[in-house]
């Protein structure tokens, strides 16, 4: 074998297969046929994994998943057959013909707005809310990305999901509607330093003091008491959420 280590840099062909996961959901998508079910599903196939890795524990449970962009009502079915009965949909579009939607799925509930306008994702809170998994699949511009995750990311559970789709969009002009720079990308890369802000509000030495022992408490952003994860993936930004306690460690 080999010792040499290749240079991270260096220029790889990418393969291209014709399939990109093996879970149930995957499947289902790769048995979608719109001729045959009347819809269309728009989905890139290596969503599905991160589908599958965040949203497997919610299957069969009353979860409330909100969706935003509804477009032909394609993933309206396949998060309704993926998640079960129990649970309910809240989806949100800009467009009045995706209201044709409302009633035709149990437990789905289709409403019109811009996902952009903060008055519309506070209406959407205060009648809907709250919600176990967010999934941002809508116009997917910057200040549309931005201003959802900025609206809805406190209505989440305690331990919901946040999942900002298409990301990649960040890299073309044509979806910079807030300027070069302010992207959702770059908009979660401050959000990273944001989680760790715990560590800039004390010194090194008092994670490894026992918490019974410490003199007063550290303060953080709701946002940073809140968040266990961000996760990056190709062009998806997976939030997951669980109360967070001081750090703390020990030798033993
Ligand atoms: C990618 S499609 C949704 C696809 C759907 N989730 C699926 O998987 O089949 C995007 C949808 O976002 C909607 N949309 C575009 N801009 C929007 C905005 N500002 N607010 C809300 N929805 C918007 C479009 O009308 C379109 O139906």
């Amino acid at each position: 074998m080999s010792s040499r280590r290749p240079p991270l840099a260096e220029r790889v062909a990418l393969p291209r297969p014709e399939t990109q996961g093996d879970g149930a959901l995957y499947r289902s998508f790769l048995d979608w046929d719109w001729r045959v079910r009347g819809r269309k599903l728009q989905k890139w196939h290596h969503y599905f994994d991160v589908y599958e890795r965040h949203l497997s524990r919610f299957r069969g449970t009353d979860c409330h998943l909100l969706e935003f962009g509804v477009m032909d009502g394609g993933s309206l079915f396949m998060w309704r057959e993926f998640l079960g009965p129990g649970a309910r949909i809240t989806a949100v579009d800009i467009d009045p013909r995706t209201l044709q939607f409302n009633g035709l799925l149990p437990d789905v509930t289709v409403v019109t707005g811009d996902q952009a306008d903060q008055a519309v994702l506070d209406r959407i809170v205060a009648e809907h809310g709250p919600f176990d998994i967010a999934i941002d699949d809508g116009g997917h511009t910057a200040r549309q990305q931005i201003n959802t995750f900025n609206g809805i990311y406190a209505s989440v559970a305690a331990d919901g999901v946040y999942i900002c789709e298409d990301t990649h969009t960040s890299y073309w002009p044509e979806y910079q509607d807030a300027g070069p720079q302010t992207t959702m990308i770059e908009h979660a890369k401050k959000l990273v330093d944001e989680m760790h802000s715990v560590y800039r509000a004390a010194k090194p030495s008092r994670f490894s003091v026992p918490m019974a022992e410490r003199q007063g408490d550290i303060a953080v952003s709701r946002f940073a008491a809140s968040t266990y994860s961000i996760q990056f993936y190709d062009s998806m930004i997976v939030f997951e959420k669980r109360p967070r306690a001081e750090p703390w460690s020990e030798f033993r």
